[in-house]
């Protein structure tokens, strides 16, 4: 396994929208591995495959607590079938936006159907913060950002900031 580079804001490609996943092979479950090493090295709750600079629609969660076994989950094209009518609100984080936490509101609730790193069809209905992680993931691969929950003037002090940090301002 490898640890992989995570981009950051501004880099473009965090607001490209991903392509569809055609095949399940042993190259893909490379980069599904070195994703969990990756997200756990960080560390992180989840990780989309474009914040590894792949624009493809596969991502990687695992809530288990630091004292749990850990339980990954790898999804390849995933698809929202259900969302919960109750809301939630959680303060997100995002190894892409290093230091941003944002109040974000969501469903509470969660069905998503994907293919597993098996080339399975796979269902899940999750609730709390497994269902947090799973939405917050999915918006990546629609090159949507915690920071787009803000208002316009947060976000863009936001955006300005990071583009500060990469000019190395
Ligand atoms: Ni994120």
């Amino acid at each position: 396994m490898a640890k992989l580079e995570i981009i950051t804001l501004p880099d473009p490609l965090l607001r490209t929208h991903s392509s569809a996943i055609e095949q399940v092979d042993d190259e893909l479950r490379k980069l599904i591995d070195d994703m969990l090493e990756t997200m756990y090295d960080a560390p992180g709750i989840g990780l989309a495959a474009v914040q590894v600079a792949v624009p493809k629609r596969l991502l990687v969660v695992d809530v288990a607590g630091a004292e749990d076994e850990p339980a990954p989950i790898a999804m390849i094209n995933p698809e929202i079938i259900k969302l919960g009518d109750e809301m939630r609100v959680y303060e997100e984080g995002c190894l892409s936006l290093p230091d941003v936490l944002v109040d974000v509101e969501r469903p509470k609730t969660v069905s998503v159907r994907y293919v597993d790193r098996e080339g399975k069809q796979q269902q899940v209905e999750a609730d709390g913060l497994l269902a947090t992680a799973i939405q917050h993931e999915m918006d990546h691969l629609d090159g949507k950002l915690i920071i787009d929950f803000l208002s316009r003037l947060k976000r863009d002090m936001v955006v300005r900031r990071f583009k500060k940090q990469a000019r190395g301002l």
